[in-house]
C-alpha cells in the first residue's frame, strides 16, 4: 500500500479513494496505542525532520510521536535558534536538511505555498503541517477520522465549520476533504471573516448558527486567530463571542448526538464555552489522539515499500 505522491501538500490534491485509504490505514495504527509497547518497526532506518516556523503543540508533538511509534529517527529544528535567524532562506534550509538525507520534512510555515516550494526543490517527502491560510491536511484528515469513528460515515452528514473561515487553513482542508467524501458542508461566521470566493468550494454560507443548528450532525468550531487579525474584522472579542461563540444556549435546538470538534488551541469563553468543550458531545481530546494515528498512516503510506500491511500491526 502506498500513496502515489512524493508529498502530502493538501487535501485538494488527493482523490476520494486516497483520502479513504489514509483513513482506513489509520485504524490499525490507533489500535497500537492500546498496547503496552506502542511501537512498530515499520519505518526503521527512516529519518523525519520537523521544521516548524510557527508555534505548535498538537501537530509537532503528534508528528514526532507518530514517527517514533513507527521506529523512525526524528530531529526537531528549532527555527528560532537555527541559521534561519541569520537570514538563511527557506529553500537553502530545506536543501541543507535534504543533504543530511532526511526521508521526510514535516513543515509548518506562515507563508501559503511554503510546502509546495520546498516539495519542488528537494527529493525528501514533504508533509505540510500548515502553510499560512492555505491548508492543514493532516488536521482535515484527523477531523474526518474522528467523524467516521463517531458517526460511522461522512457521506450525507450536515457539517458546519464555524468562525474565522478567511484565515483558516483547517477550514480549507476540511472543505476539500469533506466534500470529496460526500458531506454537506456549511460555513458560518461574520461576513468579514468569510471570503466571497468560498462559495466556489461548494459550501453553503450562513451568518447565524441558531438558524441551522437543528440540522447539523457535526460542528467544527475554529479558533479566532488573534495573530492573523491585522484589521478590525469584528468590533470586539466579547461581541464576536456573543454572536458566534458556541455555548449551550446556541445548541438548545441541536440534535442530542451533535458532534463538537475544535482543532485547538481553544480560546475558551470566546469561540467555545467550557461547558460545550467539556460536554459529552465533544470529541476534542479524541481528535488529538486520532491525530497521531492519522499521521502514522500518512508517513507509512508516503514511505511506500515498507513490507506490506502486516508490518503495521506486528511489532
Ligand atoms: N490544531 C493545530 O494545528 O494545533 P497546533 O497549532 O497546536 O499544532
Amino acid at each position: 500500500m502506498k500513496l502515489e505522491h512524493k508529498d502530502l501538500l493538501g487535501l485538494e490534491y488527493l482523490s476520494k479513494s486516497e483520502i479513504e485509504l489514509i483513513l482506513r490505514t489509520a485504524k490499525p495504527f490507533k489500535e497500537i496505542f492500546t498496547r503496552t509497547v506502542k511501537k512498530v518497526p515499520t519505518l526503521r532506518g527512516k529519518t523525519v525532520v520537523l521544521l516548524f516556523y510557527e508555534p505548535s503543540t498538537r501537530t509537532r508533538t503528534s508528528f514526532e510521536l507518530a514517527a517514533k511509534r513507527l521506529s523512525a529517527d526524528t530531529v526537531n529544528i528549532a527555527v528560532s535558534s537555527s541559521a534561519v535567524v541569520k537570514g538563511e532562506s527557506l529553500i537553502d534550509t530545506a536543501k541543507t536538511v535534504e543533504a543530511m538525507k532526511a526521508d521526510f520534512i514535516v513543515i509548518r510555515h506562515n507563508m501559503s505555498g511554503a510546502a509546495h516550494i520546498i516539495a519542488n526543490t528537494v527529493s525528501s517527502s514533504i508533509v505540510n503541517a500548515g502553510d499560512g491560510m492555505h491548508e492543514h491536511p493532516t488536521q482535515g484528515l484527523l477531523d474526518m477520522f474522528t467523524i467516521m469513528e463517531k458517526k460511522g460515515k461522512i457521506k450525507g452528514l450536515n457539517i458546519a465549520i464555524i468562525g474565522d473561515i478567511m484565515h483558516s487553513r483547517v477550514a480549507r482542508s476540511n472543505i476539500w476533504g469533506l466534500n470529496k467524501l460526500g458531506a454537506n458542508v456549511f460555513v458560518v461566521g461574520p461576513s468579514t471573516l468569510i471570503p466571497k470566493e468560498i462559495k466556489k468550494m461548494d459550501v453553503e454560507v450562513h451568518h447565524n448558527i441558531t438558524e441551522i443548528v437543528h440540522k447539523m450532525d457535526v460542528i467544527n468550531i475554529l479558533r479566532i486567530q488573534k495573530e492573523r487579525l491585522e484589521q478590525n474584522l469584528f468590533p470586539t472579542l466579547e461581541e464576536y463571542s456573543e454572536v458566534f461563540g458556541i455555548n449551550s444556549q446556541k445548541l438548545k435546538k441541536a440534535k442530542d448526538d451533535i458532534l463538537i470538534l475544535h482543532p485547538g488551541p481553544m480560546n475558551r469563553g470566546i469561540e467555545i464555552s467550557s461547558e460545550v468543550a467539556d460536554s459529552k458531545n465533544s470529541a476534542i481530546t479524541e481528535q488529538v489522539t486520532n491525530g497521531i494515528a492519522v499521521r502514522m498512516a500518512v508517513l507509512y503510506l508516503l514511505a511506500g515499500d515498507t513490507g506490506g500491511k502486516s508490518e503495521i500491526i506486528n511489532p
